[in-house]
Protein backbone atom coordinates (compact mmCIF):
# COMPACT_ATOMS: atom_id res chain seq x y z
CA UNK A 1 0.00 0.00 0.00
CA UNK A 2 1.00 3.38 -0.67
CA UNK A 3 1.63 7.04 0.68
CA UNK A 4 -2.15 8.48 0.30
CA UNK A 5 -2.64 11.68 -1.91
CA UNK A 6 -4.34 13.55 -3.87
CA UNK A 7 -3.60 12.89 -7.50
CA UNK A 8 -4.75 15.96 -9.82
CA UNK A 9 -4.49 15.53 -13.77
CA UNK A 10 -4.52 18.27 -15.70
CA UNK A 11 -4.89 17.82 -19.20
CA UNK A 12 -7.65 14.91 -17.90
CA UNK A 13 -10.10 14.32 -21.20
CA UNK A 14 -6.70 14.32 -23.33
CA UNK A 15 -4.60 11.64 -24.94
CA UNK A 16 -2.19 10.34 -22.48
CA UNK A 17 -4.83 10.64 -19.62
CA UNK A 18 -7.30 8.18 -21.42
CA UNK A 19 -5.00 5.81 -22.73
CA UNK A 20 -2.01 6.12 -20.43
CA UNK A 21 -2.66 7.41 -17.16
CA UNK A 22 -6.45 6.42 -16.30
CA UNK A 23 -5.50 2.41 -17.56
CA UNK A 24 -2.87 2.76 -15.61
CA UNK A 25 -4.69 3.57 -12.22
CA UNK A 26 -7.19 0.80 -13.16
CA UNK A 27 -4.20 -1.71 -12.90
CA UNK A 28 -3.40 -0.32 -9.78
CA UNK A 29 -6.85 -0.77 -8.25
CA UNK A 30 -6.80 -4.07 -9.74
CA UNK A 31 -3.55 -5.05 -7.97
CA UNK A 32 -5.17 -3.14 -4.34
CA UNK A 33 -1.76 -0.91 -4.88
CA UNK A 34 -3.64 2.27 -3.77
CA UNK A 35 -4.43 3.42 -1.11
CA UNK A 36 -8.07 3.33 0.48
CA UNK A 37 -7.82 6.84 1.03
CA UNK A 38 -6.55 8.11 -2.36
CA UNK A 39 -8.14 10.94 -4.69
CA UNK A 40 -7.80 11.71 -8.10
CA UNK A 41 -9.15 15.04 -9.60
CA UNK A 42 -9.41 15.32 -13.06
CA UNK A 43 -8.85 19.06 -14.21
CA UNK A 44 -9.80 20.08 -17.75
CA UNK A 45 -11.78 22.62 -19.79
CA UNK A 46 -14.84 20.97 -20.12
CA UNK A 47 -17.75 21.98 -17.98
CA UNK A 48 -18.12 18.16 -16.30
CA UNK A 49 -19.20 17.20 -12.62
CA UNK A 50 -17.61 14.60 -11.31
CA UNK A 51 -20.78 11.82 -12.40
CA UNK A 52 -20.04 12.66 -16.08
CA UNK A 53 -16.36 12.29 -15.90
CA UNK A 54 -16.92 8.94 -14.00
CA UNK A 55 -19.31 8.14 -16.90
CA UNK A 56 -16.51 9.11 -19.65
CA UNK A 57 -14.30 7.49 -17.80
CA UNK A 58 -16.56 3.99 -17.52
CA UNK A 59 -17.06 4.03 -21.38
CA UNK A 60 -13.42 4.91 -22.38
CA UNK A 61 -11.66 1.56 -19.98
CA UNK A 62 -14.53 -0.18 -21.22
CA UNK A 63 -13.25 0.44 -24.75
CA UNK A 64 -10.09 -0.12 -24.24
CA UNK A 65 -9.95 -3.00 -22.03
CA UNK A 66 -13.34 -5.03 -22.89
CA UNK A 67 -13.87 -8.40 -21.85
CA UNK A 68 -11.33 -7.70 -19.43
CA UNK A 69 -12.23 -5.17 -17.58
CA UNK A 70 -13.21 -6.17 -13.75
CA UNK A 71 -16.66 -4.55 -12.95
CA UNK A 72 -16.20 -4.14 -8.62
CA UNK A 73 -12.40 -2.67 -9.74
CA UNK A 74 -13.38 0.02 -11.59
CA UNK A 75 -16.19 1.00 -9.44
CA UNK A 76 -13.96 1.17 -6.66
CA UNK A 77 -11.69 3.30 -9.08
CA UNK A 78 -14.51 5.43 -10.46
CA UNK A 79 -15.41 6.32 -6.42
CA UNK A 80 -11.92 7.81 -5.90
CA UNK A 81 -12.55 10.03 -9.49
CA UNK A 82 -13.25 14.18 -8.96
CA UNK A 83 -13.60 17.15 -12.00
CA UNK A 84 -12.67 20.32 -11.71
CA UNK A 85 -13.79 22.53 -14.58
CA UNK A 86 -11.20 25.32 -15.36
CA UNK A 87 -9.20 26.80 -18.34
CA UNK A 88 -5.17 26.59 -17.84
CA UNK A 89 -5.19 30.13 -18.89
CA UNK A 90 -6.63 31.88 -16.41
CA UNK A 91 -6.64 31.59 -12.57
CA UNK A 92 -10.58 30.64 -11.43
CA UNK A 93 -10.11 27.15 -12.52
CA UNK A 94 -7.66 27.11 -9.78
CA UNK A 95 -8.91 28.40 -7.13
CA UNK A 96 -11.65 26.34 -7.86
CA UNK A 97 -9.37 23.59 -7.65
CA UNK A 98 -7.58 25.25 -4.35
CA UNK A 99 -11.12 25.48 -2.93
CA UNK A 100 -11.95 22.08 -3.52
CA UNK A 101 -8.74 20.89 -2.08
CA UNK A 102 -9.49 22.40 0.83
CA UNK A 103 -13.35 21.79 1.33
CA UNK A 104 -14.00 19.75 4.39
CA UNK A 105 -15.80 16.32 3.66
CA UNK A 106 -19.20 16.34 2.88
CA UNK A 107 -20.16 13.05 4.46
CA UNK A 108 -18.85 11.03 7.78
CA UNK A 109 -17.63 8.33 5.57
CA UNK A 110 -16.00 10.72 3.45
CA UNK A 111 -12.07 10.89 4.49
CA UNK A 112 -12.22 14.63 1.99
CA UNK A 113 -9.07 15.09 -0.12
CA UNK A 114 -5.67 14.23 1.31
CA UNK A 115 -3.40 16.81 1.94
CA UNK A 116 -0.16 15.62 -0.10
CA UNK A 117 -0.59 16.78 -3.45
CA UNK A 118 0.64 15.21 -6.80
CA UNK A 119 0.01 17.34 -9.74
CA UNK A 120 0.24 15.53 -12.78
CA UNK A 121 0.75 17.84 -16.22
CA UNK A 122 -0.60 15.90 -19.05
CA UNK A 123 -0.28 18.65 -20.92
CA UNK A 124 1.41 20.33 -24.66
CA UNK A 125 4.83 21.40 -22.58
CA UNK A 126 4.38 24.88 -24.06
CA UNK A 127 1.97 24.81 -20.72
CA UNK A 128 4.07 23.45 -17.97
CA UNK A 129 5.38 27.28 -16.66
CA UNK A 130 1.92 28.93 -16.68
CA UNK A 131 0.67 25.83 -14.96
CA UNK A 132 2.85 25.86 -12.56
CA UNK A 133 2.46 29.60 -11.83
CA UNK A 134 -0.83 29.34 -11.16
CA UNK A 135 -0.73 26.55 -8.69
CA UNK A 136 2.18 28.51 -6.95
CA UNK A 137 -0.24 31.33 -7.05
CA UNK A 138 -3.06 29.42 -5.02
CA UNK A 139 -0.14 28.36 -2.41
CA UNK A 140 -0.53 24.77 -4.23
CA UNK A 141 3.11 24.12 -4.10
CA UNK A 142 3.50 24.31 -1.12
CA UNK A 143 0.84 23.23 0.93
CA UNK A 144 0.04 23.44 4.52
CA UNK A 145 0.22 20.07 5.63
CA UNK A 146 1.55 17.33 3.25
CA UNK A 147 3.64 17.42 0.07
CA UNK A 148 3.61 18.47 -3.32
CA UNK A 149 4.82 17.23 -6.16
CA UNK A 150 4.78 18.45 -9.79
CA UNK A 151 4.92 15.46 -12.85
CA UNK A 152 6.07 16.40 -16.15
CA UNK A 153 6.31 14.32 -19.24
CA UNK A 154 8.79 14.76 -21.81
CA UNK A 155 9.54 16.40 -24.35
CA UNK A 156 11.06 18.91 -21.59
CA UNK A 157 12.42 21.47 -23.53
CA UNK A 158 12.77 21.72 -27.16
CA UNK A 159 16.28 21.99 -27.29
CA UNK A 160 19.10 22.58 -24.66
CA UNK A 161 18.11 26.58 -24.28
CA UNK A 162 14.29 25.85 -24.10
CA UNK A 163 14.87 23.22 -21.45
CA UNK A 164 16.92 25.54 -19.51
CA UNK A 165 15.02 28.48 -19.44
CA UNK A 166 12.23 25.86 -18.51
CA UNK A 167 13.85 24.72 -15.70
CA UNK A 168 14.29 27.95 -14.65
CA UNK A 169 10.78 28.62 -14.25
CA UNK A 170 9.73 25.14 -12.84
CA UNK A 171 12.18 26.11 -10.21
CA UNK A 172 10.69 29.27 -9.38
CA UNK A 173 7.59 27.40 -7.76
CA UNK A 174 8.71 23.64 -7.67
CA UNK A 175 12.18 22.87 -5.85
CA UNK A 176 14.45 19.45 -7.80
CA UNK A 177 13.08 17.12 -5.27
CA UNK A 178 9.60 18.13 -6.12
CA UNK A 179 10.23 17.63 -9.86
CA UNK A 180 9.39 13.87 -11.77
CA UNK A 181 10.59 14.15 -15.34
CA UNK A 182 9.00 11.46 -16.83
CA UNK A 183 10.25 9.13 -19.52
CA UNK A 184 7.84 6.66 -19.85
CA UNK A 185 10.65 3.97 -21.06
CA UNK A 186 12.36 3.80 -17.74
CA UNK A 187 8.98 2.25 -16.65
CA UNK A 188 8.85 -0.61 -18.68
CA UNK A 189 9.94 -4.05 -17.70
CA UNK A 190 12.80 -5.03 -19.75
CA UNK A 191 14.03 -1.43 -19.70
CA UNK A 192 15.10 -2.01 -15.99
CA UNK A 193 16.00 -5.28 -16.81
CA UNK A 194 18.48 -4.25 -18.55
CA UNK A 195 20.20 -2.85 -14.98
CA UNK A 196 19.11 -6.57 -13.60
CA UNK A 197 20.86 -8.20 -16.71
CA UNK A 198 24.19 -6.67 -16.66
CA UNK A 199 24.53 -5.96 -12.36
CA UNK A 200 23.01 -9.31 -11.29
CA UNK A 201 24.94 -11.92 -13.75
CA UNK A 202 28.88 -12.12 -12.97
CA UNK A 203 29.09 -14.01 -16.75
CA UNK A 204 28.27 -10.75 -18.69
CA UNK A 205 30.71 -7.83 -16.73
CA UNK A 206 33.68 -9.61 -18.32
CA UNK A 207 32.88 -8.73 -22.09
CA UNK A 208 30.85 -5.94 -20.96
CA UNK A 209 33.24 -3.28 -23.07
CA UNK A 210 35.46 -2.21 -26.37
CA UNK A 211 37.45 -5.36 -26.02
CA UNK A 212 34.87 -7.82 -26.80
CA UNK A 213 31.82 -5.60 -28.14
CA UNK A 214 31.38 -4.16 -31.59
CA UNK A 215 28.61 -2.24 -31.50
CA UNK A 216 25.18 -1.30 -29.96
CA UNK A 217 22.17 -0.70 -31.49
CA UNK A 218 18.98 0.71 -29.99
CA UNK A 219 15.54 0.59 -32.34
CA UNK A 220 12.28 1.66 -31.59
CA UNK A 221 10.47 1.26 -34.61
CA UNK A 222 6.69 1.91 -35.44
CA UNK A 223 4.56 0.69 -38.25
CA UNK A 224 1.54 3.20 -37.48
CA UNK A 225 1.47 7.00 -38.85
CA UNK A 226 1.29 10.06 -36.48
CA UNK A 227 -2.33 9.78 -36.77
CA UNK A 228 -4.50 12.63 -34.84
CA UNK A 229 -0.88 14.02 -33.24
CA UNK A 230 0.62 16.49 -36.03
CA UNK A 231 0.09 19.69 -33.68
CA UNK A 232 2.32 17.79 -31.22
CA UNK A 233 4.40 16.05 -34.04
CA UNK A 234 5.06 18.36 -37.24
CA UNK A 235 8.24 20.80 -35.91
CA UNK A 236 9.46 17.90 -33.18
CA UNK A 237 10.84 14.94 -35.22
CA UNK A 238 11.60 12.03 -34.79
CA UNK A 239 15.44 13.14 -32.94
CA UNK A 240 13.22 15.34 -30.37
CA UNK A 241 10.47 13.08 -30.10
CA UNK A 242 12.26 9.36 -29.30
CA UNK A 243 15.83 9.74 -29.26
CA UNK A 244 16.78 12.74 -27.12
CA UNK A 245 14.99 11.06 -24.49
CA UNK A 246 14.02 7.39 -24.61
CA UNK A 247 16.96 6.08 -26.49
CA UNK A 248 19.10 7.97 -25.00
CA UNK A 249 17.87 7.05 -21.91
CA UNK A 250 17.99 2.95 -22.69
CA UNK A 251 21.89 4.09 -23.64
CA UNK A 252 22.44 5.40 -20.53
CA UNK A 253 21.86 1.84 -18.88
CA UNK A 254 23.39 -0.34 -21.25
CA UNK A 255 26.56 1.82 -21.24
CA UNK A 256 26.66 2.93 -17.42
CA UNK A 257 28.86 1.88 -14.41
CA UNK A 258 27.51 -0.03 -11.92
CA UNK A 259 26.30 2.43 -9.32
CA UNK A 260 27.51 2.13 -5.85
CA UNK A 261 23.82 1.91 -4.81
CA UNK A 262 20.71 1.87 -7.10
CA UNK A 263 19.02 4.88 -4.69
CA UNK A 264 18.07 7.80 -7.19
CA UNK A 265 21.22 9.92 -7.22
CA UNK A 266 23.46 7.00 -7.11
CA UNK A 267 21.93 5.91 -10.32
CA UNK A 268 21.46 9.33 -11.84
CA UNK A 269 25.01 10.31 -10.99
CA UNK A 270 26.13 6.90 -13.39
CA UNK A 271 23.94 8.17 -16.28
CA UNK A 272 24.99 11.75 -15.89
CA UNK A 273 28.73 10.30 -16.48
CA UNK A 274 27.97 8.50 -19.31
CA UNK A 275 25.80 10.82 -21.11
CA UNK A 276 28.88 13.69 -20.47
CA UNK A 277 31.37 10.97 -22.25
CA UNK A 278 29.45 11.19 -25.39
CA UNK A 279 31.67 13.05 -27.84
CA UNK A 280 30.36 15.90 -29.04
CA UNK A 281 29.58 16.08 -32.68
CA UNK A 282 30.49 19.07 -34.32
CA UNK A 283 28.67 20.83 -37.16
CA UNK A 284 30.74 19.84 -39.70
CA UNK A 285 30.24 15.73 -39.06
CA UNK A 286 26.62 15.74 -38.61
CA UNK A 287 25.89 14.37 -41.67
CA UNK A 288 28.61 11.31 -40.85
CA UNK A 289 26.51 11.15 -37.35
CA UNK A 290 22.86 11.67 -38.30
CA UNK A 291 20.21 10.76 -41.02
CA UNK A 292 17.13 11.72 -41.01
CA UNK A 293 13.86 11.15 -43.77
CA UNK A 294 10.23 11.34 -44.02
CA UNK A 295 7.75 8.77 -44.89
CA UNK A 296 5.93 9.22 -48.49
CA UNK A 297 2.67 6.86 -49.08
CA UNK A 298 2.93 3.16 -48.77
CA UNK A 299 1.32 0.29 -47.94
CA UNK A 300 0.30 -1.47 -44.66
CA UNK A 301 -1.05 -5.43 -44.84
CA UNK A 302 -1.38 -4.61 -48.50
CA UNK A 303 -3.63 -1.22 -47.93
CA UNK A 304 -2.46 2.17 -49.32
CA UNK A 305 -1.73 4.33 -46.48
CA UNK A 306 -0.82 8.75 -46.74
CA UNK A 307 2.72 9.77 -46.74
CA UNK A 308 3.29 12.24 -43.91
CA UNK A 309 2.85 15.42 -45.86
CA UNK A 310 -0.64 14.24 -46.67
CA UNK A 311 -1.59 13.13 -43.15
CA UNK A 312 -4.19 15.70 -41.35
CA UNK A 313 -2.98 19.05 -39.70
CA UNK A 314 0.72 18.23 -41.70
CA UNK A 315 2.11 21.23 -43.35
CA UNK A 316 2.65 20.18 -47.06
CA UNK A 317 5.90 21.99 -46.72
CA UNK A 318 7.14 20.28 -43.92
CA UNK A 319 10.61 19.06 -43.05
CA UNK A 320 10.04 17.55 -40.12
CA UNK A 321 11.39 13.91 -39.79
CA UNK A 322 9.67 10.77 -39.27
CA UNK A 323 12.65 8.72 -39.24
CA UNK A 324 16.13 9.60 -37.32
CA UNK A 325 19.23 7.65 -36.70
CA UNK A 326 22.38 8.70 -34.71
CA UNK A 327 25.63 7.37 -34.00
CA UNK A 328 27.83 8.25 -31.35
CA UNK A 329 30.97 7.41 -29.38
CA UNK A 330 31.09 7.26 -25.81
CA UNK A 331 34.98 8.43 -25.23
CA UNK A 332 35.87 6.48 -21.75
CA UNK A 333 37.64 3.72 -20.69
CA UNK A 334 34.77 1.18 -21.61
CA UNK A 335 33.33 2.13 -24.86
CA UNK A 336 36.09 4.36 -26.84
CA UNK A 337 35.66 3.45 -30.39
CA UNK A 338 32.37 1.43 -29.93
CA UNK A 339 29.35 2.90 -32.02
CA UNK A 340 26.25 3.66 -30.04
CA UNK A 341 23.29 3.43 -33.42
CA UNK A 342 20.40 5.13 -31.98
CA UNK A 343 17.31 4.65 -35.02
CA UNK A 344 13.80 5.69 -34.70
CA UNK A 345 10.81 6.09 -37.42
CA UNK A 346 7.08 6.06 -37.97
CA UNK A 347 5.36 3.75 -40.55
CA UNK A 348 8.30 1.33 -40.48
CA UNK A 349 7.77 -1.99 -41.46
CA UNK A 350 6.80 -3.23 -37.61
CA UNK A 351 6.37 -2.37 -34.33
CA UNK A 352 9.28 -2.88 -32.04
CA UNK A 353 11.45 -1.18 -29.87
CA UNK A 354 14.68 -3.52 -29.43
CA UNK A 355 18.38 -3.09 -28.21
CA UNK A 356 20.91 -5.42 -29.96
CA UNK A 357 24.32 -5.54 -29.15
CA UNK A 358 26.99 -7.74 -31.30
CA UNK A 359 30.59 -9.03 -29.79
CA UNK A 360 33.18 -8.90 -32.01
CA UNK A 361 33.99 -11.41 -34.39
CA UNK A 362 36.06 -14.55 -32.48
CA UNK A 363 39.97 -13.74 -32.76
CA UNK A 364 40.85 -16.57 -34.84
CA UNK A 365 39.18 -18.40 -37.60
CA UNK A 366 40.17 -21.70 -36.87
CA UNK A 367 37.68 -23.50 -39.42
CA UNK A 368 38.95 -21.70 -42.12
CA UNK A 369 39.43 -25.57 -44.07
CA UNK A 370 36.53 -26.46 -42.88
CA UNK A 371 32.87 -26.21 -45.46
CA UNK A 372 32.55 -23.01 -42.51
CA UNK A 373 32.89 -20.06 -44.21
CA UNK A 374 33.23 -17.78 -41.62
CA UNK A 375 31.63 -18.04 -38.11
CA UNK A 376 28.70 -15.24 -37.20
CA UNK A 377 29.40 -12.84 -34.33
CA UNK A 378 26.97 -13.21 -31.02
CA UNK A 379 24.32 -11.12 -30.48
CA UNK A 380 22.70 -10.60 -27.20
CA UNK A 381 18.73 -8.96 -28.30
CA UNK A 382 16.86 -7.27 -25.62
CA UNK A 383 13.04 -6.73 -26.96
CA UNK A 384 11.58 -4.03 -25.02
CA UNK A 385 8.07 -4.90 -26.76
CA UNK A 386 5.86 -5.78 -28.21
CA UNK A 387 7.06 -8.98 -26.13
CA UNK A 388 9.66 -9.12 -23.24
CA UNK A 389 12.81 -11.29 -24.77
CA UNK A 390 16.41 -11.67 -23.72
CA UNK A 391 18.28 -13.58 -26.38
CA UNK A 392 21.95 -15.13 -26.87
CA UNK A 393 22.61 -16.18 -30.32
CA UNK A 394 25.61 -18.29 -30.31
CA UNK A 395 27.45 -20.68 -33.36
CA UNK A 396 27.35 -24.40 -32.80
CA UNK A 397 27.79 -27.33 -34.80
CA UNK A 398 25.13 -28.38 -36.98
CA UNK A 399 24.21 -32.00 -35.84
CA UNK A 400 25.17 -34.62 -38.71
CA UNK A 401 29.05 -35.75 -39.89
CA UNK A 402 29.90 -32.03 -41.39
CA UNK A 403 31.23 -29.64 -40.23
CA UNK A 404 28.77 -26.67 -40.03
CA UNK A 405 27.41 -24.17 -38.07
CA UNK A 406 24.12 -23.30 -37.17
CA UNK A 407 22.56 -20.38 -34.92
CA UNK A 408 21.41 -21.27 -31.59
CA UNK A 409 18.79 -19.06 -29.70
CA UNK A 410 18.77 -19.08 -25.71
CA UNK A 411 15.49 -17.61 -25.19
CA UNK A 412 14.45 -16.15 -21.86
CA UNK A 413 11.10 -17.63 -20.81
CA UNK A 414 9.34 -14.29 -21.62
CA UNK A 415 9.91 -14.45 -25.28
CA UNK A 416 7.54 -16.77 -25.95
CA UNK A 417 5.00 -14.62 -23.46
CA UNK A 418 2.25 -12.49 -24.51
CA UNK A 419 2.61 -8.66 -24.33
CA UNK A 420 1.66 -8.10 -20.32
CA UNK A 421 -1.14 -5.82 -19.34
CA UNK A 422 0.95 -3.55 -17.25
CA UNK A 423 2.56 -1.06 -19.11
CA UNK A 424 5.01 1.35 -17.44
CA UNK A 425 3.21 4.13 -16.20
CA UNK A 426 1.88 1.85 -13.61
CA UNK A 427 5.39 2.11 -11.96
CA UNK A 428 5.82 5.44 -13.09
CA UNK A 429 2.50 6.69 -10.85
CA UNK A 430 3.74 4.52 -7.76
CA UNK A 431 6.91 5.83 -7.59
CA UNK A 432 5.67 9.65 -7.74
CA UNK A 433 3.46 8.62 -5.06
CA UNK A 434 6.32 6.86 -2.91
CA UNK A 435 8.57 9.78 -3.72
CA UNK A 436 11.40 7.58 -5.38
CA UNK A 437 13.02 9.49 -8.01
CA UNK A 438 15.16 6.59 -9.56
CA UNK A 439 12.98 6.21 -12.70
CA UNK A 440 12.93 9.76 -13.05
CA UNK A 441 15.28 12.43 -14.62
CA UNK A 442 17.14 14.88 -13.45
CA UNK A 443 17.58 18.44 -14.06
CA UNK A 444 21.23 18.13 -15.42
CA UNK A 445 20.63 14.46 -16.81
CA UNK A 446 17.71 16.16 -19.41
CA UNK A 447 20.18 18.75 -20.28
CA UNK A 448 23.32 16.88 -20.95
CA UNK A 449 20.58 14.93 -23.78
CA UNK A 450 20.21 17.92 -25.20
CA UNK A 451 23.61 18.82 -25.94
CA UNK A 452 24.27 15.52 -27.53
CA UNK A 453 21.33 16.17 -30.25
CA UNK A 454 21.42 19.91 -30.13
CA UNK A 455 24.05 20.74 -32.82
CA UNK A 456 22.41 18.20 -35.33
CA UNK A 457 19.00 19.73 -34.82
CA UNK A 458 20.83 23.19 -35.59
CA UNK A 459 22.38 22.01 -38.26
CA UNK A 460 18.81 20.27 -39.70
CA UNK A 461 16.88 23.62 -39.05
CA UNK A 462 19.19 25.51 -41.36
CA UNK A 463 18.51 22.70 -44.36
CA UNK A 464 14.51 22.76 -44.85
CA UNK A 465 14.70 22.61 -48.36
CA UNK A 466 15.04 19.02 -48.67
CA UNK A 467 14.50 15.88 -46.82
CA UNK A 468 14.98 12.13 -47.83
CA UNK A 469 11.74 9.74 -48.20
CA UNK A 470 10.94 6.65 -47.40
CA UNK A 471 8.06 4.17 -48.43
CA UNK A 472 5.48 4.23 -45.63
CA UNK A 473 6.00 -0.07 -44.49
CA UNK A 474 9.49 -0.15 -45.07
CA UNK A 475 12.56 -0.27 -43.02
CA UNK A 476 13.26 3.22 -43.87
CA UNK A 477 15.51 4.72 -46.15
CA UNK A 478 18.78 2.58 -47.30
CA UNK A 479 20.74 5.69 -47.05
CA UNK A 480 21.04 5.36 -43.23
CA UNK A 481 23.33 2.67 -43.56
CA UNK A 482 25.98 5.35 -44.35
CA UNK A 483 26.34 5.80 -40.73
CA UNK A 484 27.62 2.14 -39.87
CA UNK A 485 31.98 2.51 -39.30
CA UNK A 486 32.14 -1.26 -41.22
CA UNK A 487 30.51 -3.28 -43.70
CA UNK A 488 29.40 -6.20 -42.20
CA UNK A 489 27.35 -3.81 -39.83
CA UNK A 490 23.68 -3.91 -40.60
CA UNK A 491 20.19 -3.07 -39.11
CA UNK A 492 19.08 -5.61 -37.08
CA UNK A 493 14.93 -4.90 -37.40
CA UNK A 494 13.37 -6.93 -34.66
CA UNK A 495 14.23 -10.52 -33.23
CA UNK A 496 14.34 -12.60 -35.96
C1 LIG B 1 6.14 8.89 -26.94
C2 LIG B 1 6.30 9.56 -28.27
O1 LIG B 1 6.95 9.49 -25.98
O2 LIG B 1 6.50 7.53 -27.07
C3 LIG B 1 5.47 8.87 -29.34
O3 LIG B 1 5.89 10.91 -28.16
C4 LIG B 1 5.79 7.39 -29.38
O4 LIG B 1 5.68 9.45 -30.62
C5 LIG B 1 5.69 6.80 -27.99
O5 LIG B 1 4.85 6.77 -30.24
C6 LIG B 1 6.16 5.37 -27.97
O6 LIG B 1 5.88 4.83 -26.71
P1 LIG B 1 5.45 3.33 -26.54
O7 LIG B 1 5.33 3.14 -25.07
O8 LIG B 1 4.14 3.17 -27.29
O9 LIG B 1 6.54 2.53 -27.17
Amino acid sequence: MHACCTLVIFGATGNLSQIKLLPALYQLERGQHLAPSMRVIGFGRRDWSDEHWRGEVRQSLSEQLGGKLDGAVLERLLARLHFVAGDLTDDSGFERLAARLAAEPQRSDDGGFPPNLAFYLALAPGLYGETADRLAKQGLNRPEHGWARLVVEKPFGYDLESAEILDEHLRRHFNEEQIYRIDHYLGKSTVQNVLVFRFANLLMEPLWNRNYIDHVQITHAEARGIGTRAGFYDGIGALRDMIQSHLLQMLTLVAMEPPPHLDAESLRDEKVKVLRSIRPIPRQAVHAHAFRAQYRAGEEDGLRVPGYLEEEGVDPHSATETYAALKVYIDNWRWRGVPFYLRTGKRLGGSSSLIAIRFRHVPQQLFYDTPIEQVKPNWLLLNIQPNECIRIELSVKQPGLLMRTQTERLDASTCSMGRDQIDAYEALILDVLNGDHSLFLRSDEVQHAWRVVDPVLKLWATERDYIHTYPAGSWGPTEANRLFDKEDQDWRNGLD
